[in-house]
């Protein structure tokens, strides 16, 4: 179902999860503030520093239409990855009409052609270009695939990691201990986890995963948000190092 947010950009209504795909009180303004800013990619993108970003939970494409925005205004490059097992249609993507919050209106349209072409079959891989400087990879699968994470772990390490499915509550297998300590090894040194979930269980998992957590005040309707970085770039070199 088809809800207008508060910033007057549209979301849709999970009935499987019984959540919204973002916050009501703007979808494109939490997506800004947690995952475009939070995350660091703004000020990397701005700095002209080309950045590997990691979705979990690609969803409607909102912070992935924003990053690859941002990216085409500052001229460069942008590798974007995606992991989500139930992608949308094109016609719903066409319908939220994300074109409109972007400054490049036809990244939205080349999006919802990479999706109209996506091979419906799970455990697959599409790859496209969403303008000139974003190069698109989506996974069509869970993401706490064992098979997913090991290829994943062959690749690159990413700048940024976006943690974005629903709540704990009702999306648990995306924020257990284990989960996360896998996608630690899948972020850059200086890289940054950028998530909307504060919630107390997620924060003590994070920590054990190897992770310090940075709270921050939240957009609107939500006190506060975080980003974490990995402790071990902040460990101080031993003489024998
Ligand atoms: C909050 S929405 C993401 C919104 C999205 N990031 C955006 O910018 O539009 C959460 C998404 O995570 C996906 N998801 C939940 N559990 C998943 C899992 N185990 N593996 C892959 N995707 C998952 C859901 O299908 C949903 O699309």
């Amino acid at each position: 179902m088809l809800t207008k947010t508060d910033d007057d950009s549209n979301t849709l209504f999970s009935d499987r999860y019984q959540q919204t795909y973002h916050s009501t009180f703007g979808a494109s303004t939490e997506s800004a503030h947690v995952f475009l800013h939070g995350s660091g990619t703004h000020d990397r993108l701005r700095d002209k520093r080309p950045t590997r970003i990691l979705e979990i939970g690609f969803g409607l494409g909102l912070n992935c239409l924003l990053c690859a925005d941002n990216a085409t205004n500052n001229k460069t490059y942008l590798s974007y990855t995606g992991i989500e097992h139930s992608p949308i249609s094109a016609a719903a993507l066409i319908e939220l009409n994300y074109g409109q919050l972007l400054d490049s209106p036809t990244l939205a349209s080349d999006l919802a052609q990479i999706i109209l072409d996506l091979p419906l079959k799970p455990g697959s891989t599409k790859r496209g270009l969403l303008g000139t400087y974003c190069n698109l990879t989506l996974h069509t699968e869970d993401a706490t695939s064992p098979v997913l994470l090991e290829r994943l772990k062959h690749g690159s390490r990413y700048d940024a990691i976006f943690l974005d499915a629903f709540s704990p509550d009702v999306n648990p297998e995306c924020w257990t201990l284990a989960f996360l300590l896998q996608i630690q090894s899948l972020l850059a040194p200086n890289g940054r986890l950028a998530t909307y979930c504060v919630k107390g269980s997620v924060r003590r998992n994070l920590v054990k995963a190897g992770f310090i957590v940075h709270k921050y005040p939240g957009p609107k309707g939500k006190r506060e948000v975080l980003w974490a970085n990995l402790a071990s770039a902040n460990r101080p070199i031993s003489r024998s190092e």
